[in-house]
């Protein structure tokens, strides 16, 4: 007989599977074997064909990855397409750098938003790329193919490299694609993807800051949430809709297929997924790795970029004009500075290295009971401690190297000018004015977002904290001259380098190239800037970067063994791949959470709360009168609630990283909700480990972006280009709902 108690413990397991079901971020291959009857568990009404197919157009073509030329297989974002003539939505962090590019304090589109009333109003913008997933194929085997088993690690590594390269030559049809082979479960598998990248991509749209950033760095990673951080491209091709660089004659992209826009609402408990490209994360690090980063390098980062930001942001309220210069760099130090201190607490109450160190025994447990995993696990986890041990102080190093000297941007500037040294007498002279021309152009670019002092005041930050930190063997010999020549003074020293280096004096620099010949070059070398740079790059490069290239080799072929080890331990467990910046499907529910005891936060956020938040006085919470206008006169078309609030934002389980901005979220029909743009801070551990009761992921509502295009900007235009679908009833019946029309 089954007892009442027996039948609750059933019950409460498998409400804990079912929430646990939600963690993960599937490559499309997975969805045929196992993630979508999950998925259809939770509501899901499609085919796994729907999504990803390589036959027929899919929900995948709708997804794109946004990337930087200069670095085309890092999507540093996600978005969609929702018109038939490439209408691209993703952020407006994610658009963020090429609205500033566009903006001045005469024109400024980032305070006032910019808005193409047609076509030809459209921005250009350079180095912006858009990629398509063509296909993405399971090509371990091809990998692997002819290793030897006991063949030796640098024949196995150049093997593996010269399988890599044959394979992503011939998927790039010539240069028609991208290709790109990576290494899934750190090498136990590798998979192929391949692209179609577009770069003549337009700036259509981007609503004012004080709506697109609202609540800024206060809000950020933060829900109760009212930002609405979207921004509009377009997408332009060739006369054949094959990628071509900017031309006047180019046309909009005909895209293979266009997400339709559901406006009929959210639920608690409504099938969520979210398509993109998440970045990095690390689920399966072991407890050493935790502890490293919890109690070491995330402090060191912490401190540093509190001290940078409190300069930045002191500097910004005083000057209007700092404030448009640092904003964008001050969001980037904010971002990671908040994320990890969330991320330390969420670690801090999962007991996350307790969990892994029980983990890790349970493994120790199992793999000793056989022989042959005895000898092929057994040492593992003493190695792993080893390595840490050795890694620790190297990495941290490395990090202050980057988190300092690296990042002043001076410092920065003067290291590029290295490439001056190049040009000699014999160089010809088409080479050396274009490699002038480059300079010059940098050179604006850097002092259109420059501030003497505040770069000087976070110089000399940098150099303390370096100078404090950093063991004595790896300080630059100019570092050594606090030391030698200036008593112990970082304050003597910083103004010595801002006397005598011209990188912080545009007129300087201006002149230094406009009368450049090769005999000036040996002048650079003995800028402190310059001296910096080479100096902190050399000890870098010799003393650090070999050793932390040795350490994390081994670091990565010991991980590869582990993860093979836990497969096979917990063979009954579905394992998903590490994000690494590859096309990805997370799926979950529309969900409230409760943050702290007695606290449950609702899933929705609404146009009230912006009321509410609205605050004259705080910069990121100054409320457009626009937009207090239309609120008002509860001006909210056919994007209302049922209710009559007008939706902003809302959460749910889908399990994101960095990356995910952008992407879109949508319902169990594949229809677009809305975009995914943050993480709540007390989710931000899920990089490392996931909450099912904690961790959401932030959308913003397709109905708040309609509206703001529409009421707010009355750029109706770009609506009528949209396929939006609004459900009747229960019956769930789609009509196409012309919006202009019902206005
Ligand atoms: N936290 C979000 C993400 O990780 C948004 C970042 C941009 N916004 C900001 N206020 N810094 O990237
Ligand atoms: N804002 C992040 C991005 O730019 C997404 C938030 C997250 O890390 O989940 O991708």
């Amino acid at each position: 007989m089954i007892t009442r108690s027996l039948l609750l413990a059933i019950l409460t397991l498998l409400l804990a599977q079912a929430a646990q079901a939600v963690e993960g971020m599937w490559l499309p291959i997975m969805l045929k074997k196992y993630t979508i009857q999950q998925m259809e568990e939770k509501g899901f009404k499609l085919t796994a064909d729907d999504l990803y197919s390589i036959n027929q157009e899919s929900i995948k073509d709708a997804v794109v990855g946004l990337v930087h030329m200069s670095n085309p297989y890092h999507h540093f974002c996600s978005g969609q397409i929702i018109s038939n003539q490439g209408l691209m939505l993703t952020n407006h962090h994610c658009g963020y750098d090429y609205i500033q590019s566009h903006s001045s304090v005469e024109n400024d589109y980032l305070t006032n938003g910019f808005w193409a009333m047609n076509q030809q109003e459209e921005l250009t913008n350079d180095d912006l790329g858009v990629c398509f997933l063509n296909r993405m194929e399971d090509v371990t085997l091809k990998i692997l193919e002819n290793i030897e088993v006991n063949s030796d690690e640098f024949v196995r590594d150049s093997i593996i490299e010269s399988n890599i390269r044959n394979i992503e030559l011939q998927a790039s049809e010539n240069g028609l694609y991208y290709a790109k082979v990576q290494p899934f479960f750190a090498g136990n598998e590798y998979y192929l993807s391949v692209y179609k990248i577009y770069t003549d991509v337009r700036l259509v749209g981007a609503p004012p800051s004080a709506i697109g950033k609202f609540g800024g760095d206060t809000d950020n990673w933060m829900w109760p949430r009212h930002t609405g951080d979207f921004s509009l491209f377009r997408i332009y091709a060739d006369t054949n809709n094959n990628p071509a660089d900017y031309s006047e004659s180019n046309v909009p992209y005909k895209p293979a297929k266009v997400l339709d826009i559901s406006i009929s609402g959210i639920n608690k408990g409504d099938f969520t997924m979210v398509l993109g490209y998440p970045g990095t994360t690390t689920q399966y690090l072991p407890s050493y790795a935790v502890a490293m980063q919890k109690n070491i390098i995330n402090p060191a980062k912490i401190k540093i970029r509190t001290q940078s930001l409190n300069i930045i942001k002191a500097a910004m309220n005083a000057d209007p004009k700092v404030r448009i210069q640092y904003s964008s760099k001050a969001a980037g130090i904010a971002n990671g500075w908040k994320k990890w201190m969330g991320e330390n607490i969420g670690l801090e109450r999962m007991n996350t290295i307790k969990k892994k160190q029980q983990l890790e025994e349970n493994f120790q447990d199992w793999l000793v009971q056989n022989e042959v995993t005895r000898s092929e696990y057994g040492k593992i986890l003493q190695q792993y401690e080893k390595l840490y041990t050795q890694l620790t102080p190297n990495l941290l190093a490395a990090v202050y190297f980057n988190e300092t000297l690296f990042e002043s941007e001076t410092v920065d500037l003067a290291g590029k000018f290295n490439a001056l040294d190049q040009l000699t007498k014999g160089t010809e002279k088409e080479k050396s004015d274009k490699t002038i021309q480059s300079l010059v152009a940098l050179t604006d670019q850097f002092y259109k977002n420059y501030n003497f002092e505040t770069d000087k005041k976070l110089f000399r930050a940098y150099i303390e904290f370096f100078y404090t930190n950093v063991p004595k063997e790896f300080h630059p010999e100019m570092v050594s001259l606090i030391d030698s020549k200036f008593k112990g003074s970082v304050d003597d020293f910083t103004n010595f380098v801002y006397q005598k280096s011209i990188f912080p004096y545009p007129e300087k620099l201006h002149a230094f190239l406009a009368t450049f010949s090769p005999k000036k070059v040996k002048q650079l070398h003995t800028d402190p800037m310059v001296i910096i740079y080479n100096q902190a790059l050399a000890v870098y490069m010799q003393s650090l970067n070999p050793v932390l290239k040795v350490t994390n080799k081994q670091i990565n072929d010991l991980h590869q063994k582990y993860i093979k080890g836990l497969r096979e331990f917990q063979a009954n467990k579905q394992f998903y791949p590490d994000a690494n910046s590859t096309f990805r499907i997370a799926f979950g529910q529309i969900d409230n959470y409760i943050p702290m005891d007695a606290v449950t936060y609702n899933y929705q956020t609404t146009l009230e709360g912006i009321i509410e938040k609205d605050n004259p006085d705080i910069y990121d919470y100054k409320v457009p009168a626009r937009l207090k206008e239309l609120y008002q006169n509860k001006e909210f078309g056919v994007f209302a609630n049922p209710d009559g609030t007008m939706p902003v934002c809302f959460t749910a389980s889908n399990h994101t990283t960095g990356g995910n901005s952008g992407s879109p979220v949508l319902n169990d029909k594949g229809q677009l909700l809305g975009i995914n743009f943050d993480r709540n801070w007390e989710g931000t551990m899920s990089d490392i480990m996931y909450d099912p009761e904690m961790c959401r992921n932030i959308t913003l509502d397709i109905r708040y972006i309609l509206f703001i295009i529409d009421k707010f900007a009355g750029a109706g235009y770009l609506i009528n280009e949209m396929n939006l679908v609004k459900e009747a009833n229960q019956d769930r019946l789609p009509i196409q709902t012309n919006v202009t029309q019902s206005q």
